[in-house]
């Protein structure tokens, strides 16, 4: 079965709608195609020798194939440029309002480090070191984590550019702390970027959705057997939500989030794991009315569902279940502390006197400030749709900001 590409309009939860471009898909350049085309010969050919690959499985070679997906190779993605536009790219209030609010940590002890996962163009580093440093508690280490090398030498560039007088206590790690450490664990929009299994319910039971070929040698949808994971992840949803799901329901599902989070930050010993994205509490995630999942593809800022176009030319997203991600947080040890929305953070973190206090900036920058403000804190913007969420361990005082309207009621 072919996917269906869906339109604009489906989407009421889409990162940014009221800035998506609707005019029509412009072509991909010569060089994108080939491209494109490079990267689906590969995943064809892991096909062929497979007979179908699931779901996830088109989506991590999609996203992460070494020079070729699109989080690997040289795409510009983030900005206006790019194909979509995350917090920290808007400007740095966002990024300056978490090196307020992580503060406290920072100077909790000499050893504080602050570890970065996902550090996308390092705009985020960038801004938040600064901020730290005028506040003079700059961690000890800024590690980013990150699975992308071209990403990582962007961030480096940027960061060369930006603090060449802080490079020395920036690193990039392959992989996370594997012995006890201190400080903040940091994620915008990485959760949403890892790659979901797709499934369908066929006689009450998950079917997982695979990735197969037609006669053409274009990609098909299949329904394939779920595996023993997949069928046990289900049904542990299906009993969480106290209903089953209906007949033909598809969504998406993230079976390997408790160990992902436990590889990421299992061995914090002292500090916060902050999580930043879009999503919702199980029981919004998986209504009966949503039964086509929340996986999303960005390109150009325009949002559609069909995850086969292009593989490489566009990002492949799906919303995070913030009920999975609390359980996955005590499958670690890791006592959630808090769950609220990023304008009650932001604001709590002091956003708005930022702006109050750029008395220096010319009319024209405060009114980009004010326009900054709006797109990060506004409900119809990013301000309801983005969560954070929160976990703390071994710290005497909870930092305010990621408690401020506390919704962990609702996971
Ligand atoms: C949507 S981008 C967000 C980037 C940045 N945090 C921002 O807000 O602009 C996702 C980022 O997560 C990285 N990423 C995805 N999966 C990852 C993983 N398993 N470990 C580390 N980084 C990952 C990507 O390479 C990319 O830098």
């Amino acid at each position: 079965m072919c996917v269906i590409p869906r339109v604009l309009g489906v989407y009421p939860e889409i990162r940014l709608l009221p800035h998506l471009d609707t005019s029509p898909f412009p072509a991909p350049s010569a060089d994108e195609l080939a491209h494109s085309a490079e990267l689906a010969d590969l995943i064809r050919a892991d096909i062929r020798a497979h007979g179908s690959i699931p779901f996830w499985h088109f989506m991590e070679l999609a996203l992460y194939a070494p020079g070729l997906g699109y989080y690997s190779a040289g795409k510009t993605k983030f900005g206006v440029s790019g194909d979509f536009i995350t917090a920290p790219e808007l400007g740095s209030l966002f990024a300056r309002c978490v090196a307020r609010a992580t503060a406290p940590v920072m100077r909790a002890g000499p050893e504080a480090e602050f570890i970065e996962v996902g550090g996308g163009s390092g705009a985020f580093a960038a801004a938040a070191l600064a901020e730290w440093e005028r506040l003079g508690c700059l961690p000890q280490r800024y590690r980013i984590l990150d699975r992308s090398a071209e990403l990582r030498a962007r961030q480096r560039a940027t960061l060369e550019a930006k603090l060449p007088h802080l490079l020395d206590r920036i690193d990039w790690p392959d992989t996370p702390p594997e012995q006890p450490w201190r400080g903040v664990l940091f994620a915008n929009e990485v959760i949403d970027a890892l790659p979901v299994h797709r499934f369908v319910m066929r006689d009450h039971e998950p079917r997982e959705l695979h990735i197969g070929l037609n006669g053409d040698g274009q990609f098909v949808e299949l329904e394939r057997e779920a595996d023993t994971m997949l069928t046990a992840a289900v049904a542990a949803l299906q009993q969480d939500l106290l209903a089953p799901l209906p007949e033909g329901y598809r969504s998406e599902i993230l079976p390997q989030l408790p160990w992902w989070i436990d590889a990421v930050c299992g061995q914090l010993e002292a500090g916060l794991a902050v999580f930043v994205d879009y999503g919702y509490p199980r029981r919004e995630y998986y209504l009966p009315e949503r039964d086509d999942g929340t996986l999303i593809c960005h390109y150009h800022h325009r949002a559609h569902g069909d995850a086969l176009r292009w593989p490489g030319l566009q990002d492949i997203t799906s919303f995070v279940d913030f009920t999975a991600l609390a359980l996955a947080g005590t499958h670690a040890r890791l006592p959630l502390a808090g769950f609220n929305a990023q304008a009650s953070f932001l604001i709590a973190a002091g956003i708005l006197d930022l702006v109050e206090e750029a008395t220096h900036l010319s009319e024209i920058e405060r009114y980009r400030l004010a326009q900054e403000v709006k797109r990060l804190t506004l409900p119809g913007e990013m301000g309801e749709r983005f969560k954070l969420m929160t976990f703390a361990r071994g710290i005497d005082h909870m930092p305010e900001p990621f408690t401020s309207y506390d919704q962990s009621r609702r996971l």
